[in-house]
């Protein structure tokens, strides 16, 4: 067994209103199976920036964790349109997701900002849940492993190693995002055993695969050695399909 929790984090990305989150959490906390203390998988849930105080109320005790999709590396300042770390916390945010590949695309997040994230939520307290991954094109030339690789020690570059197991990195290739085109498990641990020898001290980080994760080959992914999770977009907005990734997590842990 290893050392590591397991995590399972759903990402709801722009999908439902403050209203729509709660009938949304409400089915997914029924749905999941018993989580307390003792359980070796962490859950968390993580809606819109609106969504976070309705949704905090009801995984408040739950054994659920709430999680935010992004942030500003900044406490406070005249930053239009950003939420800081001290904002999310009020909330009872736990994890925040950077470096999504959504973020670096649509809204060029760059490298040196998602390393000023990562260091901003550490120092608060907040858990990162780090994503890397190539793109198709990336990946025809033959650049994946050097991609996430880069990714991986330039998000890290000046965190202490003694932090690394208060973060999480996930693999999420973009090719594989809401595309129904989940990577080859075997694949998908080759590249997580590459983000783990980024650097020492990664053995205890939490590594998570993300990219059409369904209930039929999630636990595929968990069997891999280097494999702690998933980060889950799509199978993350059907309350069952959540709940049943849960559970196979749980199973593995
Ligand atoms: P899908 O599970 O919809 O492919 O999305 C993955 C993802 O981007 C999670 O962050």
């Amino acid at each position: 067994m290893s050392a590591r929790k397991r995590l399972v984090v759903g990402n709801w990305k722009m999908h439902e209103t403050s209203a729509q989150a709660v009938d949304l959490a409400r089915a997914v906390l029924a749905a999941l199976p018993p989580l307390d203390a003792r359980s070796r998988t962490d859950v968390v849930l993580a809606p819109p920036f609106t969504a976070l105080p309705a949704v905090g109320v009801l995984t408040a005790q739950s054994g659920v964790a709430l999680g935010a999709q992004n942030m500003h590396w900044g406490e406070s300042g005249a930053y239009t349109g950003e939420i800081s770390a001290p904002m999310l916390l009020e909330l009872g945010v736990r994890y925040v997701i950077l470096g999504h590949s959504e973020r670096r695309r649509y809204f060029h997040e760059t490298d040196e900002e998602v390393n000023r994230k990562v260091r901003a939520a550490l120092s608060h307290g907040l858990t990162p849940i780090i994503a890397v991954g190539e793109t198709a094109e990336e990946r025809d030339a033959g650049a994946t492993d050097a991609r996430v690789v880069a990714q991986t020690s330039a998000a890290l570059d000046g965190v202490a190693p003694a932090e690394f197991a208060r973060l999480a990195l996930a693999y999420e290739p973009v090719w594989a995002i809401g595309t129904g085109r989940n990577c080859d498990p075997t694949e998908a641990d080759r590249v997580m055993a590459c983000i783990r020898a980024t650097l020492p001290g990664l053995e205890r980080t939490q590594l998570l695969y993300g990219g059409s994760v369904t209930p039929a080959n999630f636990a595929s992914y968990l069997a891999g050695e280097n494999c702690d999770g998933g980060l889950i977009g799509g199978a993350s907005l059907d309350a069952k399909a959540f709940a049943q990734l849960a559970a196979l997590a749980l199973d593995a842990a």
